[in-house]
């Protein structure tokens, strides 16, 4: 086990523990989390680490209520601070920033917040308005206070890692985004905190959302309609999960031709509700190349 991190509650503590940490030449490496850790987590913190090198490695861990809208899973959010501050020690991370709300809004939330343009009101942003200003300007202000040079994202909110990537790109923030691959549960399922929601028989329909994702990338090389039509058909076998959007899209999130005669690369995205819990997937295919069997 790496020596534990320095816990920094503050932003006075915050900067004196990153001013300790590091060479100004040394890369320092952000993974932004909301805690509620999992094995997903650790893998974000080992590319950071490799992408620190001898720099520095900075977690920070705070449940964003900008990005939460009325009646979503705020107040039942899991907050899970010993066992965060022992994965993060396991996983060589440096300095973990884990602010109060008053901490991170000082005088309550912000009256200047992140404008995420159009792509913010789409796929999850037309089911949760206002999320993503709420994400980018808490993304923002943790970029503005740990000023690091890389920041790393997981590709499971794949949106949110596109929007990030193009506000750090457009405002000229200077870090650099990286997103890292899904980790799944052997039967498919995507890592993520709120899948401590689901009951046992919810968990095991969960899995239905990598299975149709699956088969849409089997039906990928036929076009777009094609794609879609078996992941809906393995999405029906599990009726108790309701489907909020099945999208095919470009890796930017753009429109994707639907019959494209040469290959090009695609991303599948799906929003679906297992009783009260709101589940999101998404994984990369190859879109179009072959004509349909006569
Ligand atoms: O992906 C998350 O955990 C959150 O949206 C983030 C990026 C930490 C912002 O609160």
């Amino acid at each position: 086990m790496s020596p534990t991190p320095v816990l920094a509650s503050t932003r006075e503590e915050l900067h004196r523990a990153l001013a300790r940490g590091t060479e100004s030449s040394s890369p320092v490496v952000l993974v932004p989390t909301m805690g509620a850790l999992h094995e997903g987590h650790a893998s974000l913190f080992r590319l950071a680490r490799e992408r620190a090198g001898a720099g520095s490695v900075a977690a920070s861990l705070f449940v964003n209520p900008l990005q939460f809208g009325a009646g979503e899973d705020l107040d039942r959010y899991p907050r899970t601070l010993a066992a965060d501050l022992a994965l993060c020690a396991e996983e060589g991370v440096d300095v973990v920033f884990a602010p109060s709300v008053e901490e991170m809004y000082p005088g309550g939330l912000p009256s200047v917040t992140v404008d995420p343009g159009p792509l913010g009101s789409e796929l999850e942003g037309a089911f949760r308005p206002g999320h993503f200003a709420g994400v980018l300007t808490v993304v923002a202000k943790l970029f503005g206070l740990v000023r690091p040079d890389v920041a790393v994202f997981g590709e499971k909110d794949y949106q949110q890692l596109v929007l990030v990537r193009t506000m750090s790109r457009e405002l000229c923030l200077g870090v650099e985004v990286v997103g890292a691959e899904t980790v799944r549960e052997p039967d498919g399922l995507a890592l993520s905190s709120r899948n401590r929601y689901l009951e046992p028989d919810q968990r095991r329909h969960a899995a239905v959302l990598s299975r149709a994702l699956r088969a849409a990338q089997d039906r990928a090389p036929y076009g777009v309609p094609s794609a879609r039509w078996a992941a809906m058909r393995v999405l029906r076998e599990e009726p108790d999960v309701d489907v909020d959007y099945l999208a095919l899209r470009t890796p930017d999130l753009g429109e994707l031709p639907e019959h494209p005669v040469d290959p090009v690369p695609g991303r599948i995205l799906v929003a679906a509700r297992v009783g009260s819990t709101r589940l999101i997937d998404n994984r990369p295919l190859t879109i179009g190349g072959a004509t349909l069997p006569a």
